[in-house]
């Protein structure tokens, strides 16, 4: 087939077929183009997550109204009860008429998806952002969205800790993968979402000029306001400094790492979370070489997570919880580990699979994620998208990384296709189509569009997701507002 034919394809089944109206307006697209009418488990649901691609390349494609109806769609579904006030649905259907709606207490093994409600203020950042849709984020309707997802986030806790604490699934991986407690892909969102809450917030103060208005006395909705941005802003500056630290590592950071007392308690010390060497695994050395470096999967006392988490690393990139001198050593590990991560089929979920024992106990015998299967280091083709476009918004970004996404882009036009925009794709190097992957899933079409879109229609659009820089947001701290 030929790329212009390919891309015609993918458009139509987009517009024709997966994004669906809700009382005669678009309203999202389900998650899988149905094969047969009826149910396909939740598949004919509309995902917020799912729905992330779709609406970025809604928005380069000029459809601005129809993101702007999902965002208000999915406001309107936040939670306004005891005891899920403020989050966001992980998914909703229409059924006869009326909007049925998942805060995961429908899910299969009932599992809460709490990127869902962390992806929202970030899709409404990047729509304000590139729409200039002042109007709309000044609306109290919206503000006051902003406010109750605030409070249900930066709330007291008993950690002293500025991650967010999860349980297992808690994200795309939505069946327990031993991925509880803090999780990189829901920490690199949470970041992501408070660098937008903090500018959503702003753009409203900032527009009804209350930034200049000096001690004036705020109606309580006002001071609040101010107290979540100061918060937000704070908050952001430990979580950053928390990841560099506790999650970011390195060939030199690993061997330091190894060399670390243990059974250490009081304030000055280096091993906080008591992490015994062995827990280090060796197929690190070969994995990070010289140049590599990532952020590993998750920090728990005693127990962390070395696993390589594809979206996670790439959202730490794209929302520039990486330096951009860690971003060149993440791309520099992935160049070191193409044959693993991209393969046959890019990207590979994470890495590596959990065997045997590990397999049976943290996924209690999980058939969906046997090893080298789904989430368990399964190959997804959805998640290209996202290193195509960490990649190219980089300013020093190398000829060697662009080639690499660019033979990889041929891949994908010519299997994806063939194989009917599949879900996933199983085994060591991605070549089988998932074992109990849906077909025309369209987040598969729709990430390939993106990365089309990204490497050969105008790579300038990479800026879509920049969020604003934590420097100009610490500015905004400085003001003195109380
Ligand atoms: C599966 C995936 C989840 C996705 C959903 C709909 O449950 O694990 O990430 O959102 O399918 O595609």
């Amino acid at each position: 087939m030929k790329e212009q034919s390919v891309i015609d394809a993918a458009r139509s089944l987009l517009y024709d077929q997966a994004l669906v109206k809700f009382q005669g307006r678009y309203v999202g697209t389900v998650a899988a183009i149905p094969r047969h009418a009826g149910q396909d488990l939740n598949y004919n649901e509309i995902f917020i997550r799912d729905n992330v691609p779709t609406m970025i390349y809604l928005l380069l494609d000029g459809q601005g109204e129809i993101v702007r109806h999902f965002l208000d769609t999915c406001l309107e579904l936040q939670s306004q009860k005891f005891p899920t006030v403020g989050i966001f649905p992980t998914s909703f259907v229409d059924i006869h008429g009326e909007i049925k709606v998942d805060y995961g207490q429908r899910a299969i093994g009932r599992v809460c998806s709490i990127d869902a409600s962390l992806w929202w203020p970030i899709l409404a950042y990047i729509y304000v952002q590139w729409t200039g849709d002042k109007e709309w984020v000044t609306n109290s309707k919206v503000q006051l969205g902003i406010q109750k997802f605030l409070d249900l986030f930066l709330h007291p806790g008993f950690r002293d800790a500025p991650t967010l604490y999860v349980p297992d699934g808690a994200f795309m991986i939505d069946r327990p993968l031993d991925v509880w407690g803090s999780p990189l892909e829901i920490q690199a969102l949470l970041y992501g979402a408070l660098k937008s809450s903090a500018a959503l917030i702003a753009i409203d103060l900032e527009h009804k000029d209350y930034f200049n208005q000096g001690n004036a006395l705020f109606e309580p909705f006002i001071q609040q306001q101010f107290y979540q941005l100061n918060l937000s802003i704070n908050w952001l500056k430990n979580l950053r400094n928390y990841l560099l630290k506790h999650y970011w590592i390195n060939s030199n950071i690993v061997q330091t790492l190894r060399r670390r007392p243990t059974e250490q308690y009081g304030d000055r010390i280096v091993n906080e979370y008591n992490i015994h060497t062995e827990t280090i695994p060796n197929w690190l050395q070969e994995w990070l070489g010289q140049e590599g470096g990532y952020l590993i999967g998750n920090i728990r006392t005693g127990r962390p997570d070395f696993r390589f988490f594809s979206l996670g690393n790439c959202l730490g990139a794209i929302f520039d919880v990486m330096s951009n001198a860690q971003q060149s050593s993440f791309f520099q590990l992935i160049i070191k580990n193409q044959s693993q991560l991209l393969s046959e089929m890019p990207l590979r979920i994470c890495h590596p699979p959990i065997e045997d024992i590990d397999w049976k106990s943290q996924t209690g015998y999980d058939r969906k994620n046997l090893p080298w299967s789904y989430h368990n280091g399964g190959h997804w083709p959805c998640l290209f998208w996202f290193l195509v476009l960490a990649v190219l918004r980089q300013k020093d970004k190398t000829e060697e990384m662009e080639q690499l996404l660019n033979i990889y882009y041929e891949l994908l036009l010519q299997r994806l296709p063939k194989q009917q925009w599949a879900e996933y794709f199983d085994g060591p190097t991605g070549l089988w189509i998932g074992q109990q992957a849906r077909s025309n899933q369209t987040w598969t079409i729709v990430g390939f569009l993106l990365a089309h879109h990204f490497l050969k229609v105008n790579p300038e659009d990479s800026k879509i997701m920049n969020l604003p820089s934590l420097m100009f947001l610490q500015q905004l701290n400085t003001i003195n507002l109380f």
